[in-house]
């Protein structure tokens, strides 16, 4: 499933055979206007096209909406594809196979598996059919026909119901045990209501089984980890949200499954929840693979609260421009069942459009756990300010929340450091001077040239002296000039591809959205001309240092003091890039 483990080459290897005009041509009319073709975006409304696709980039891109990606990221977008559903789609365009489906045959256990979870899931659904009892309990949640048949709502009598409907041979037992559903004992789930769990296929994986009666314990029991289902790695009802109608904007994450079948019963058919343990990473990011914005509601109880702190801290990591994650409270006491269901789809809605962005919840969790009265809380809150700033990535981002918190709580400006930052050193004789104002304004042009541009690469300074520079943000550049030597080239859709999930992945999807677009020929005159920018500041910088270094153990001479201000002067005379 995690697209670490497909092979970088067969990711090029498909990449280079698409035909991405062919490919975006057969879902958008295009038309050759010079080297590319353009086109009404499929992306946003819009009369006039804006949506250009770059055969030579290998490349799309909507100057309207800021859409853009390779061939991967277009079906991901268009066709709402998870990454590995999306490869595995193009890779059978191309005419090849995902190396684990080629190379080791379909694994045999696997299949038995699904099989089983599938005939499973089918008994469940039949038996409640027949059941009075759980439909009349169905009744009173206020759940209907037409959510419980989308869901594939079932029932399990229990006893060793499960067990003789699909056969009691040993092997189907041994089958059954690996995935969970029930032991030699009998089976797992007694008269509970069963919600199957599906993954992106839409394949049955594992179960959630709620008691009926209130004195059954526990309330819920989900299927145990097994080769099919891994908890941490899934949302229920993700496959139910792809697959309903119209456009899917957003994803709304809730705790229970109750709450994803009353939400999607009001209109909310977005709805997914986590399986009863708090989100994972690697939801968030299959969260984000298929749409960018998310919005966390919790139930509106202490352990409610404490899950979307948990999402913050868990989403902080993964902010960026153009990804929208947002926080929606309830009153206390509700949970998203009881509160569409008390107060209707209209006063949800209301809460969705006033929901809290990322920074807000930060702000107001802030806010809520320490009082900004005594200097020891404002100590206090300066740190763990800083250790959440400190979990952002994407510079720019790191940078206005460091900047948003010291406002927002009177803070000194510099009390909240970026810890990924490199410290200059301070002290005598001067206050340390800073490389790179706006940090890494320099950089951020250089990528955004090399990104439109691979084969600028060639223009950049060896490796061994790119990495002696200290100005932050040159690791990307080292990244990409690596990557460039291993793969022997590539082009900007490849490179894109190449860093998804990384650090200088994050960074590079922010840049390749040119303000303008880029000409080629002055683009080589101005990536001449940052490199050398680049490597005046870093060496002056690295001088610099050395002076200060020294400046602490003895006295400067005259003609240090003299180069010192030199140096100096020519960072702050350093073009002020904007970021
Ligand atoms: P809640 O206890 O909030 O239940 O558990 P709920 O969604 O409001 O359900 P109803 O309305 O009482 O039926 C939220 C989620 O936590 C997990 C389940 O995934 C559940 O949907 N959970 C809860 C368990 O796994 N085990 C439990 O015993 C309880
Ligand atoms: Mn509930």
């Amino acid at each position: 499933m995690a697209s670490e483990r497909i092979p970088q080459a067969f990711i090029d290897e498909v990449l280079a055979r698409v035909d991405l005009v062919a490919l975006i041509g057969t879902r958008v009319e295009l038309k050759k206007t010079g080297r590319d073709f353009t086109g009404r975006c499929p992306f946003h409304e819009e009369r006039t096209p804006s949506f250009t696709v770059s055969p030579a980039k290998q490349f799309y891109h909507c100057f309207g909406c800021g859409a853009h990606g390779s061939a991967l990221g277009f079906l991901m977008a268009y066709d709402r594809q998870s990454f590995p559903d999306a490869l595995q789609a193009l890779a059978h365009e191309v005419g090849l196979e995902l190396p684990d489906r080629a190379q080791t045959k379909p694994d045999p256990e696997r299949i038995h598996a699904l099989a089983l979870a599938e005939e499973a899931a089918a008994f469940f659904s039949a038996a409640l059919r027949q059941s009075t009892r759980a439909q009349a309990y169905l009744d009173q949640r206020g759940v209907s026909r037409e959510i419980g048949d989308r869901f594939r709502l079932g029932y399990a009598p229990g006893g060793r119901a499960l067990v003789q409907a699909l056969g009691s041979d040993p092997e189907r037992l041994a089958g059954l045990a690996r995935i969970g559903l029930s032991a030699n004992r009998g089976d797992r789930f007694r008269n509970r209501l069963m919600f199957p769990i599906r993954n992106a296929r839409g394949e049955v994986i594992g179960f959630g089984g709620r008691a009926l009666q209130s004195d059954d314990q526990p309330k819920y029991l989900n299927s145990p980890e097994s080769l099919l289902f891994h908890k941490g790695s899934e949302l229920y009802g993700l496959h139910e949200a792809r697959t309903s109608a119209g456009r899917l904007e957003r994803l709304i994450v809730v705790e229970g499954y109750i709450d994803v079948l009353a939400l999607s019963q009001s209109g909310f058919s977005e709805s997914v929840a986590t399986l009863g343990t708090s989100l994972t990473a690697e939801q968030v990011h299959k969260l984000i693979g298929v749409t960018p914005e998310v919005v966390f509601c919790f139930d509106g109880d202490a352990a409610g609260r404490r899950a979307s702190f948990r999402a913050l801290e868990i989403a902080l990591p993964f902010a960026r421009a153009g990804l929208n994650f947002r926080f929606l409270g309830l009153p206390d006491g509700e949970d998203p069942d009881s509160f569409v269901r008390r107060a209707g789809s209209e006063a949800f809605r209301e809460r969705l459009e006033r929901s809290r962005s990322l920074s807000e919840a930060l702000f107001f969790a802030l806010e809520k756990r320490f009082d900004a009265k005594s200097i020891e809380s404002r100590v206090a809150l300066a740190r763990e300010a800083q250790r959440l700033a400190g979990c952002v990535t994407d510079p720019l981002y790191r940078e206005l929340l460091t900047q948003g918190i010291t406002e927002r709580f009177h803070l000194p400006a510099r009390s909240i450091t970026s810890p990924r930052a490199p410290r200059v050193p301070s002290g005598n004789p001067a206050r340390a001077p800073r490389v790179a104002r706006g940090r890494g304004g320099l950089v951020r042009q250089l990528l955004t040239h090399l990104i439109h541009q691979p084969s600028l690469i060639r223009l950049l300074p060896p490796a061994a002296e790119l990495q002696t520079f200290p100005m932050p943000g040159l690791d990307h550049v080292g990244n990409i000039q690596a990557a460039w030597i291993e793969r022997g080239g590539f082009s900007t859709g490849r490179l894109l591809e190449y860093f998804r999930g990384t650090a200088t992945g994050a960074i590079l999807e922010q840049l390749a959205v040119p303000a303008t677009p880029l000409d080629e020929k002055a683009s080589q005159e101005e990536v001449l001309a940052l490199v050398e920018q680049i490597r005046t500041q870093n060496t002056t910088q690295i001088r610099l240092e050395e002076l200060l270094t020294q400046s602490r153990e003895r006295d400067l001479t005259v003609e240090e003091k003299k180069e010192f201000q030199s140096l100096e002067l020519i960072l702050k005379r350093s073009p002020k890039t904007p970021g």
